[in-house]
């Protein structure tokens, strides 16, 4: 294990169970339907790659790029689309997939866009909740795993851009972002 990490709290077979429950939920939900998945760039990259290699239903692939943080471990409140989208979502069933829901604020943000862009309907997916830090009434439809006020990293989940290719997802030591 990586030296910076204090312990690993879900491992790469743990995940991968979670995300087989997720594709199950997806299925059912979008069965005969062709809905665009949207990954929120770069944290849910692990994630979205193996959760639409897991869906059996026919998804479109799209990516958006926003940011929140910066380099601090705190929500800036703000979201800023960096990147967008290449579909039209106007009466496109969306699914989003996050890694992370802390604050609220990015799935809050995104939701309102694509509603206001004219998506017939909109279904939000994350790897990780933690509600404990939630400053926005919203919560994903799906969630893979609920956690606590841990500063995590790995499989997507970066510190300064750093352990995003870690295969596991872990607890960052304090010291190292302290
Ligand atoms: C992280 C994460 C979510 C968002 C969640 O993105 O990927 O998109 O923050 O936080 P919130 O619920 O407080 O809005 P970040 O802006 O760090 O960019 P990244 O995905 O490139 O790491």
């Amino acid at each position: 294990m990586n030296g910076d990490l204090q312990k690993i709290l879900f491992d790469e077979q743990e995940i991968k169970n979670e995300i087989g429950r997720a594709a199950a939920w997806l299925d059912e939900r979008f069965n005969g339907k062709n809905p665009v998945a949207v990954c929120v760039l770069k944290g849910a990259a692990m994630f979205f790659c193996d959760l639409v290699r897991a869906v059996k239903t026919d998804v479109q692939l799209d990516f958006i790029t926003v940011s929140s943080y910066g380099s601090s471990t705190e929500s800036s409140g703000k979201i800023n689309i960096l990147s967008d989208l290449s579909a039209d979502v106007k009466g496109r069933d969306v699914i989003l997939v996050e890694d992370i829901v802390d604050s609220g604020n990015t799935l809050f943000a995104l939701q309102n866009l694509f509603l206001k862009r004219g998506a017939k309907s909109f279904t939000s997916v994350t790897l990780l909740d933690k509600p404990s830090r939630r400053k926005t009434d919203v919560c994903a439809d799906y969630s893979c795993f609920e956690i606590g006020d841990e500063f995590i990293v790995g499989y997507g989940l970066d510190y300064a851009q750093k352990y995003r290719n870690l295969p596991y997802i872990a607890v960052l030591k304090r010291e190292i972002y302290t």
